[in-house]
C-alpha cells in the first residue's frame, strides 16, 4: 500500500519550517560563544564569506536531492544520482542528526531548568551565586537528564502528529514569536550603559585574534546554523512542491538565519560588556553570564530584570524547539519508509537511541567527568564531531556527487522548476558546486592539519 507522503502547506510555511530548522541553539548559543572565543568581527567575517560561498550553493544542492526524490534521505541519495552507493551519504545525514540530537537536547534541556528558575524567580544573586547555581545544576545526574529527555519528548509530541499539523502549525506559530522577543532583548541590551563596547566588539575585527583553527571553527558554525550536511535540508526539501524556488529559499533562508545570529550577538554581547563581563566564556556564556548580566543591568528596575530573563529563556527554548524537530524528522521518516513501519513507531525508536545519548552526554559534563572522549567530554565530542567533521564530509560528498554524477538536465530542471523560473544564476551555482565547495572543504582540512 503506497501512503500518500505529507508535504508543506504553503511557501509561507516551507520558509518557515526550514528557518525553524536552520536558527535555533547554534544561532543563539554557539554563535555568540564562537564569536566571544574567536575574537568578535573577525570571526564573524570569515563566517559570513562560508555562508556565502559554501552555505547557500549546499543548501540548494540538498534542496535539489530532496525535491527531486521525494522520500527519505537514504533513498533520495541513490533515485537522484542512480547509484546505490550515494545512499552512504543519506544514512549519514541520518546518524548525524541523531547525534546531534543527543547533545542538543542537553542544552535545550538546561535552556527549559533555566526558564523555569527564571519564572520562579531562582536565577539571580550575583556572580558567584549564578555560577554556583549552573555548577549545583549540571552536576546533579539526574536532573538534567530528565529535562533533556524531556526535551526530546516534547519534540516527539510535535513530529507524531505530521508534517503539516506538527512541524508546519508549530514553525508558523513560534517562528514569529521569536524573533520578536529577540528584538525586544536586543533594544534593552543595547540601551544599556557602556552598550557601545560591546556593539564595538561585534563590528571591529581584530584579526590578530584570529587563530589558526579558526577557519574551521567557522565553517563548522556555518553548516550547523544552516543545518548543512545532516540531510535535514534534503529531508524538508522532499515535502516541498514543484513550485518552490530553491534558490530564492535557501538565499532568504540562509540571510534570516545569519540576521538572527548577529542580533543575538547584540542581545549578548552590549549586556555583558555593559556589566564588565568578559565575552570569552564558552558554552556556560548564556548560563552563567547572562542570569546575573540581566539582574545587574536592570538593577534600577527589578521587574524589568525578571521579565527580561523569562522572556530570554523562552525564546532559547523556542529556537531549540525548531530545530530539534528538523533533528527528530530526519530518521523518523528514514525509519517510517525504510523499515515498513508506521510514523509513530518510528519516532519512538528516535526518541529512545536520542535520549539514551542525551542522558550519557549530561552525565559527561556534570556528574561523572570520566565519559571522555579524546580528552573531552562526551557533549563537547559530540559536537565538535559533527559539526567540524561529519557535516563538513555531508556536504563535501552532496557536492561531489551532484557537480559530478547527476544529470545537468535534471539539476537545471529542478534549479529552474522545468523552466519556469529565472535560471542565469545556475552556471554559478554549478561551478561552486562542482568545484568551490569541495575545494575550500578540503583546504580547511588541510589547513586545520597544519598542511597549508
Ligand atoms: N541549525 C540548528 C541550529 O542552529 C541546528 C541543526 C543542525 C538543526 C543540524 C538540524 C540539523 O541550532
Amino acid at each position: 500500500m503506497k501512503q500518500k507522503r505529507g508535504n508543506f502547506g504553503s511557501m509561507l510555511g516551507v520558509v518557515l519550517a526550514t528557518a525553524g530548522s536552520a536558527v535555533g541553539l547554534g544561532n543563539v548559543w554557539r554563535f555568540p560563544y564562537m564569536t566571544g572565543q574567536n575574537g568578535g568581527a573577525a570571526f564573524i567575517l570569515i563566517y559570513i564569506a562560508c555562508i556565502l560561498v559554501l552555505g547557500i550553493p549546499g543548501m540548494i544542492s540538498e534542496f535539489v536531492v530532496g525535491r527531486h526524490s521525494q522520500t527519505n534521505a537514504y533513498r533520495a541519495y541513490d533515485r537522484i544520482s542512480g547509484g546505490k552507493a550515494w545512499r552512504f551519504i543519506g544514512l549519514l545525514g541520518v546518524l548525524t542528526s541523531m547525534i546531534i540530537l543527543g547533545f542538543y537536547a542537553v542544552v535545550a534541556g538546561w535552556c527549559l531548568q533555566y526558564l523555569y528558575a527564571a519564572v520562579v524567580g531562582q536565577v539571580g544573586g550575583g556572580t558567584t551565586a549564578v555560577s554556583q547555581y549552573f555548577q549545583a545544576f549540571s552536576s546533579d545526574p539526574w536532573r538534567p537528564s530528565l529535562w533533556a529527555v524531556a526535551f526530546i519528548l516534547l519534540t516527539h509530541i510535535i513530529i507524531i502528529r505530521g508534517v503539516r499539523k506538527g512541524i508546519e502549525r508549530a514553525s508558523k506559530l513560534l517562528m514569529p514569536i521569536l524573533f520578536f522577543l529577540l528584538l525586544v532583548i536586543v533594544v534593552s541590551s543595547c540601551m544599556l550603559p557602556g552598550a557601545v563596547k560591546g556593539i564595538e566588539f561585534l563590528f571591529k575585527p581584530d584579526f590578530s585574534k584570529v587563530t589558526h583553527s579558526v577557519l574551521l571553527e567557522a565553517l563548522g558554525q556555518a553548516f550547523f546554523s544552516l543545518s548543512l550536511g545532516t540531510a535535514c535540508l534534503c529531508t524538508y526539501a522532499s515535502y516541498f512542491n514543484k513550485k518552490i524556488n530553491l534558490f530564492r529559499s535557501a538565499a532568504h533562508i540562509a540571510i534570516l538565519d545569519s540576521i538572527i545570529a548577529i542580533l543575538a550577538g547584540l542581545m549578548i554581547f552590549p549586556a555583558a560588556f555593559s556589566v564588565g563581563i568578559q565575552p570569552d566564556s564558552g558554552p556556560s556564556l548564556i548560563f552563567i553570564t547572562l542570569p546575573n548580566v540581566f539582574q545587574q543591568a536592570f538593577a534600577f528596575m527589578p521587574i524589568l530584570g525578571y521579565v527580561i530573563s523569562i522572556l530570554f529563556y523562552a525564546l532559547l527554548v523556542f529556537a531549540a524547539l525548531t530545530s530539534t524537530i528538523s533533528m527528530h524528522e530526519i530518521g523518523t521518516v528514514f525509519f517510517h519508509e525504510e523499515l515498513h513501519i508506521s510514523r509513530h513507531q518510528a519516532a519512538w525508536i528516535l526518541t529512545g537511541c536520542c535520549s539514551v545519548l542525551a542522558v550519557f552526554c549530561s552525565l559527561s559534563v556534570g556528574a561523572n567527568t570520566d565519559i571522555q572522549v579524546l580528552g573531552l567530554s562526551l557533549l563537547d565530542f559530540c559536537d565538535k564531531l559533527t559539526a567540524q567533521v561529519m557535516l563538513p564530509i555531508g556536504a563535501f560528498l552532496t557536492s561531489i556527487m551532484i557537480g559530478w554524477f547527476v544529470a545537468p538536465q535534471l539539476l537545471h530542471d529542478e534549479f529552474t522548476n522545468g523552466g519556469t523560473v529565472n535560471g542565469w544564476l545556475y552556471p554559478y551555482w554549478l561551478f561552486a558546486v562542482k568545484w568551490m565547495v569541495p575545494l575550500c572543504i578540503v583546504l580547511i582540512f588541510l589547513h586545520q592539519l597544519g598542511i597549508v
